[in-house]
């Protein structure tokens, strides 16, 4: 149902998923979000008409004689000197807009947007229109973004930024985001909400290995069981901007969009800019906060299906050393412990024997694979595998056929090259010749071998990614072409499955998500390290979107040795694989494998659409998560020695979640049960045979668990004993 202005005259509540939002849109100015937070329940017109009235500060000395009212898009014009939401000119000129509000349309849905603001607003002086668009999901996610349109007939509009921003509670003084780098994803910081502006700029060119997936503010301590938290996203696959900011008249603010380099901003006549959604989550606890990610990621009609294949992916097992003799022996022995999916890593086109050249020229290798990839692939599927193979579209090696034909497919500045990265440049995916010999290759493969899924990496940043053809900046036109491409590849194709790779989790965001079907979180497959990056990935992203690998018993990235069941418990929560030489495996330890393939499939529809539980234990060196089915007949728990505790014992477990009010046969999963977890070590009682205990007593009270060598873990499997 679409309502008109006139029923929307007063502020908008929009209420789903146990979050209420109250927008003002009265007075004419842009959209000024009041509350953002718990469901206040059903309120009247004249509530809240009262709680927008109560919620106005006295003036104070301040900019101005009068309240800042922030909108979404704060504006220097109502007498806002924080970060604005509009950075533009025209010629020096028109640098500060005041829209005025002309239309403002409410819509109510039943889909997973449930709730719909879409916001027109003229600057007759400047001579620009804006239209913000702001909804919220059914789970409770809020989500905006503006359209900015240049109505001058003949005068060019610079845009410097758009940012869009969303007010926090003054109680929100702890702020929790993210870091990185190459093998060690997301590393968490938390610091002080202090007066200021804290700002995560990305110029990388791609979301970033650093990129904060999300940045939080939240009650101090929160956690992911307790507190308040808020949280913004930016969903966008290029450059990007996130900022928490609080300054001394009392306003608190998270916020971001994209950033554009010099230039890319520039609108002609007529032109306009659409930014990137940014998401904002509420919740009780990051448990709920990301919760209503997945939820709303679930509800999504392309999200891939919970009987997800699991793969062996040919990275760590061969490198680019790829013999056919070898690959098909791995084949056979991938098929042996179960894997469903092959997917052919770098290293099977034309001149790709090492990372130094080849890039680009997306053609089988006529030596390596004599009479082309068709054998390989029949046998794959003979042995009842997808088959998948590994690109990186945007890339090229100056070493390569087609970087000697076309340099000027290059991204450069104009007049030199980038410093190489990897030893590789980035091919300009906005020059309609270059999409179109990408795309058609791609496609062309995609074809002749019927590939069921792509790995699609992109293994560096953009320096001074200019178009060569006049030299002006291009992240934005390549974000936009990067879509396109995988979108007319996914049009043409259906069922093609896309997995983002980027050095690891290099892009990792919503943007690439609404067209690809998992991330691959990190390059490192150490699965103490994998706690900690699939912990926090977790925390935008739902498990089974998140490839999640077994690795061999040595780690190639970080030198530890692991035991099978720490590798595969930790992996067997997200979308699970295999990067493994399993030739070097013995039979024993591939047997091993394979039961752990069949627990992930046997538990895989719980784990792919359960609600993920992360449990706030006192012991630091002991992580304690799981997944509980939707409709909490059953749960699957892990508690994992993430470091050497000080504590002799792992002590009372917590399992929250579950129904209070039912009983749950609790049993530890015989795959842990083993010597690996705990030799020698004494057992809690209840641990041979299992235990029934209330759903309330596991939350509040807990369990014993035995203790646990360093770097080891133990599963439970949790059933609701129905009356
Ligand atoms: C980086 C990826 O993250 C790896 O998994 C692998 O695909 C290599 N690139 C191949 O070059």
């Amino acid at each position: 149902m679409v309502a008109s202005v006139t029923d929307v005259d007063g502020p908008a509540h929009l209420r789903a998923g146990g979050v209420s939002v109250i927008v003002d849109t009265g007075g004419g100015g842009l959209p000024r979000v009041v509350y953002w937070g718990a469901d206040l329940g059903d309120l009247d017109r004249d509530s809240l008409a009262a709680l927008a009235a109560a919620s106005i500060p006295p003036v104070v000395r301040g900019p101005v004689d009068s309240v800042v009212p922030v909108a979404v898009l704060p504006e220097q014009s109502a007498g806002w000197l924080g970060t604005p939401g509009l950075s533009g000119h025209r010629d020096g000129r028109d640098f500060s807009a005041k829209f005025t509000v002309t239309d403002v349309e409410s819509e109510r849905t039943p889909g997973p947007v449930a709730h719909r603001l879409v916001v027109s607003a003229e600057d007759p002086h400047a001579r620009l229109g804006l239209r913000i668009e702001l909804e919220l999901t059914a789970s409770g996610l809020l989500r905006l973004r503006a359209a900015l349109a240049n109505h001058d007939p003949e005068r060019t509009y610079t845009l410097d930024g758009l940012v869009l921003a969303l007010p926090v509670p003054a109680q929100a003084r702890e702020i929790l985001d993210f870091s990185g780098r190459h093998l060690k994803e997301r590393s968490p910081q938390r610091h002080e909400f202090t007066l200021g502006t804290y700002q995560r700029d990305n110029r990388r060119g791609r979301t970033g290995l650093d990129a904060t997936l999300l940045l939080l503010a939240g009650t101090p301590a929160f956690s992911f069981e307790s507190g308040e938290v808020w949280g913004v996203h930016v969903a966008w696959s290029g450059n990007h901007r996130t900022l928490a900011e609080r300054t001394p008249d009392g306003y608190s603010l998270l916020g971001g969009g994209e950033l554009l380099l010099p230039g890319e901003g520039t609108l002609g006549p007529g032109e306009s800019y659409l930014s990137p959604w940014v998401f904002g989550g509420w919740g009780r606890g990051l448990n709920d906060l990301s919760a209503r990610f997945h939820e709303y990621l679930r509800a999504r009609p392309q999200h891939p299906s919970a009987r997800r294949p699991v793969v062996l992916n040919t990275w760590e097992a061969v490198y680019f050393d790829q013999d056919v003799a070898v690959l098909t022996e791995l084949a056979d022995l991938a098929a042996e412990v179960g894997a469903q999916r092959f997917v052919l890593d770098d290293g099977w086109f034309r001149h790709r024997r090492d990372d130094r050249a080849g890039l680009g020229d997306w053609y089988v290798d006529e030596q390596m694979w004599p009479g082309g990839l068709h054998a390989f692939v029949g046998h794959l599927r003979a042995l009842g595998m997808q088959f998948g193979l590994w690109f990186e579209p945007e890339m090229v090696n100056v070493d390569s056929d087609v970087a000697r034909a076309h340099p000027e497919w290059i991204l450069s500045a104009g007049h030199r090259l980038p410093p190489e990265a990897r030893h590789q440049q980035v091919l300009d995916l906005a020059h309609p010749d270059a999409f179109a010999y990408i795309l058609a290759r791609m496609d062309a493969l995609v074809t002749e071998y019927r590939i069921d899924y792509i790995k699609w990496d992109h293994n560096r940043d953009l320096v001074e990614p200019g178009r060569a053809a006049h030299g002006r900046a291009g992240v934005r036109e390549q974000t936009l072409a990067v879509y396109r491409l995988i979108d007319t590849l996914k049009a043409r194709h259906p069922g093609l499955e896309i997995e983002s790779c980027s050095s690891g989790g290099g892009r990792v965001d919503l943007g690439i998500l609404d067209r690809t079907d998992r991330v691959w979180a990190s390059d490192c497959i150490d699965a103490l390290e994998r706690q900690q990056i699939e912990r926090w990935t977790g925390l935008l992203l739902p498990p089974e979107l998140i490839g999640s690998h077994v690795g061999s018993p040595s780690v190639h990235t970080t030198g530890r040795t692991h035991v099978l069941a720490f590798r595969a418990g930790t992996a067997l929560f997200g979308h699970l694989g295999i990067e493994w030489d399993l030739r070097s495996a013995a039979p024993a330890d591939r047997a091993a494998l394979a039961e752990w393939v069949r627990l992930h499939q046997r538990h895989q529809v719980l784990l792919h659409t359960g609600r993920v539980v992360r449990v706030d234990h006192p012991d630091p060196a002991v992580h304690v998560h799981g997944v509980v089915a939707t409709d909490r007949s059953e749960a699957l728990f892990t508690v994992v020695a993430v470091a050497t505790s000080e504590l002799t014992r792992t002590g009372l477990v917590r399992i929250p979640g579950l129904d209070p009010d039912a009983a749950y046969r609790i049993t530890p999963l015989d795959l842990t049960a083993d010597v690996a977890a705990f030799a020698g070590r004494a057992c809690p009682p209840w641990w041979a045979g299992g235990t029934t205990l209330p759903g309330r007593v596991l939350a509040e009270h807990g369990v014993q668990f035995p203790p646990l060598f360093p770097e080891r873990l133990t599963l439970v499997h949790l059933v609701r004993l129905d009356q």
